[in-house]
C-alpha cells in the first residue's frame, strides 16, 4: 500500500515540538535557538486566498493566531483527561513509520504507566504511542470544543487524529496527505502539505490533533 494511502499515525515535526516547548504563554522572548533554525515560514493572518495560492499544494507553513483553541486547552490537562476519561480504552500503536501492533489500554493505565520520557535509544517499534485510532463517540464530549483550522482543500472532508505521548518519542520520516497538526499547549499550527517528508520528536509531554485533509 502506498505510504499516502495509510490511516497513518503521527507527524508535528521536531519545529513544531521545539515551538511548543516554549510556546504556552509567554510571547516572543527571543533566543529560541530551535526557532531560528526552523526553516519553515511562518504567517499570521493569512487569507485563504494566500493559503491556496503559496502553501497549500507546495509547502509547510506555519499558521500563528488562526483559531482560538484555550477551552479545548484547559480540557487537555492531564487531571481534566484523567477525570473524563481514565476508564475509557484508548488502542495504541507503535511508534514505527508504518504502524503495525496495536495495544488496547484504558488511558489512564497508558498515562500512569507509559507517558514517561522515552530511552533515546529504544526504537520506534518499542514503544507505545497514543495517536489516532480514536473513539469520536467516546470522546465527543473533548472534541466538540476543538476548533479545526478553518482553511479547506476543495473536495477533501476532514478527519482528526488525537494523541498525547511522552517526551523522546516521536516517529521516524514519512509522508502522508496533507493537513494541519496542532500542538494544543503551544499556539502555532504546522500546515503540512501532500506527500510532504517529515518526521516527528515530542521534546516534552505533547498532546496534539492532526486535521487531515482527505
Ligand atoms: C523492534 O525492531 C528491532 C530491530 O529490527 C527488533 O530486534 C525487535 O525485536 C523489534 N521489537 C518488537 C517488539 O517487535
Ligand atoms: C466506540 O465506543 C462505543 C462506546 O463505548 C462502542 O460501542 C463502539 O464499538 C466503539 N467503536 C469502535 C470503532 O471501537
Amino acid at each position: 500500500m502506498a505510504p499516502g494511502a495509510r490511516p497513518l499515525l503521527l507527524l508535528a515535526v521536531w519545529t513544531l515540538a521545539a515551538l511548543a516547548r516554549r510556546g504556552s504563554g509567554e510571547a516572543g522572548d527571543g533566543g529560541a535557538a530551535e526557532e531560528q533554525r526552523c526553516a519553515v515560514e511562518r504567517r499570521a493572518d493569512l487569507s485563504y486566498s494566500e493559503f491556496v495560492q503559496h502553501y497549500a499544494f507546495s509547502r509547510p507553513v506555519i499558521l500563528q493566531g488562526l483559531t482560538d483553541n484555550s477551552r479545548f486547552r484547559a480540557l487537555c490537562s492531564r487531571e481534566r483527561l484523567l477525570a473524563s476519561f481514565g476508564d475509557t480504552v484508548v488502542r495504541l500503536s507503535t511508534a514505527n513509520t508504518y504502524s503495525y501492533r496495536k495495544v488496547d489500554l484504558p488511558f489512564q493505565e497508558y498515562v500512569e504507566h507509559l507517558l514517561h520520557p522515552q530511552d533515546p535509544t529504544s526504537l520506534g517499534n518499542d514503544t507505545l504511542y497514543f495517536f489516532g485510532d480514536n473513539n469520536f463517540s467516546e470522546w465527543a464530549s473533548l472534541f466538540q470544543h476543538y476548533s479545526p483550522p478553518p482553511f479547506s482543500l476543495l473536495g477533501t472532508t476532514i478527519a482528526y487524529s488525537f494523541g498525547i505521548a511522552g517526551a523522546g518519542s516521536g516517529v521516524p520520516f514519512h509522508w502522508h496527505g496533507p493537513g494541519f497538526s496542532e500542538v494544543i499547549y503551544g499556539r502555532k499550527v504546522l500546515y503540512f502539505p501532500d506527500r510532504w517528508w517529515h518526521a516527528t520528536l515530542n521534546l516534552d509531554t505533547s498532546v496534539f490533533i492532526s486535521t487531515f485533509l482527505g
